[in-house]
């Protein structure tokens, strides 16, 4: 059955800019979100907490919190690899903690510069102390639907990470096809996998468009309901320590196709097309968005 409301996760000031060449000035990026909320997002993931030599993207993510007024109804978010990650988010009163571990422990060892084991055995302190702090915890794994460096990844993999994540007592899975390699079949066969023992609530799903299937995949999703999705407003994005990981799937495609399936997502369409237009120039004027070139062509 296809659930009749989706929340979306916009993942773009976040995963779309960590991965762009040219640095937004933070006032840019903090105009950019209130754009974002203005059209209807309700989950806004805001920056990272993670070392800024290695995201030098992301290094003014205090002053965004600091600048960004804070609305009733929104959920801020941010990504945090560590214990001082951690101590950063909670200085900026950030409302979701974000882990994240890679599915391939090549991609973790670039990623994050330990195995994934390590990874793990490291998170969970960091996670007791975010959820006694009070804040909720969401935890991305990459590659799940396979890797650039170790090619497939066994579901059985997918399984295990997914209940150590939630066993430190993450609220939300993220699961993500990190290098947009994923297609519907597989999608389908790995959800139904993991709901055998995670109840479909607990998992959204990640898509990148690299192939030009996450719509596809998203679809796919949707027929084992699946009700969170993540997008990044103008299809921004990638990994930067993910070879050939580009374009999250763009998050006003994502909303008009599931507003035209009738399904719920409480955001506008057009106002968040505006919002992805407003940052365009910022980042070397290029989209990777229907929406977004549909709206410059009319
Ligand atoms: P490391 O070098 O192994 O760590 O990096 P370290 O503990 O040895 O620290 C090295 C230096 O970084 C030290 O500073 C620390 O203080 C500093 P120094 O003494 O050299 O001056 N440091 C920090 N500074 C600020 N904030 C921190 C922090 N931690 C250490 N939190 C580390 C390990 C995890 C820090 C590093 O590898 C890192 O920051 N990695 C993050 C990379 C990243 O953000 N990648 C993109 C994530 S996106 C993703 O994974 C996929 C996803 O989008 C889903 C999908 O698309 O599929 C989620
Ligand atoms: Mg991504």
């Amino acid at each position: 059955t296809f659930p009749q409301k989706v929340g979306i996760r916009e993942v773009g000031p976040r995963d779309g800019l960590q991965n762009e060449s040219v640095i937004v000035p933070t006032r840019r990026k903090v105009e950019w979100m209130e754009k974002l909320l203005d059209a209807g997002i309700r989950y806004l993931e805001v920056s990272s907490f993670v070392s800024p030599k290695w995201i030098p993207a992301l290094a003014d993510a205090e002053d965004v919190f600091r600048m960004l007024p804070k609305r009733t109804g929104v959920t801020y978010a941010a990504l945090v690899p560590n214990a001082k990650g951690l101590e950063r988010a909670l200085q900026a009163d950030v409302d979701e903690v974000s882990l994240f571990v890679s599915a391939s422990d090549t991609h973790n060892r670039r990623n994050v510069n330990r195995p994934v084991e390590q990874s793990l055995r490291e998170l969970r302190p960091v996670a007791e102390e975010a959820l006694a702090a009070g804040k909720s915890v969401r935890g991305y794994i990459s590659m799940v639907f396979g890797c650039p460096y170790e090619g497939k990844i066994s579901i059985g993999t997918v399984e295990r990470t997914a209940h150590a994540l939630l066993d430190m007592g993450v609220r939300e899975l993220s699961l993500g096809d990190t290098i947009g390699i994923a297609h519907p079949r597989q999608v389908t066969r790995v959800i139904r996998q993991l709901k055998t023992t995670i109840p479909s609530g607990k998992m959204a799903l990640h898509f990148h468009n690299t192939r030009g299937l996450a719509l596809a995949n998203t679809m796919a999703a949707l027929e084992q309901n699946i009700q969170f999705f993540d997008g990044a407003a103008g299809g921004l994005g990638g990994c930067p320590y993910a070879q050939g990981a580009a374009g999250n799937i763009a998050t006003e495609d994502l909303v008009y196709l599931l507003e035209q399936s009738g399904i719920q997502t409480g955001i506008n369409v057009n106002q968040l097309v505006q919002a992805a237009g407003f940052i365009k120039p910022h980042i070397g004027g290029r989209l990777s968005s229907f929406q977004a070139s549909l709206n410059e062509e009319g």
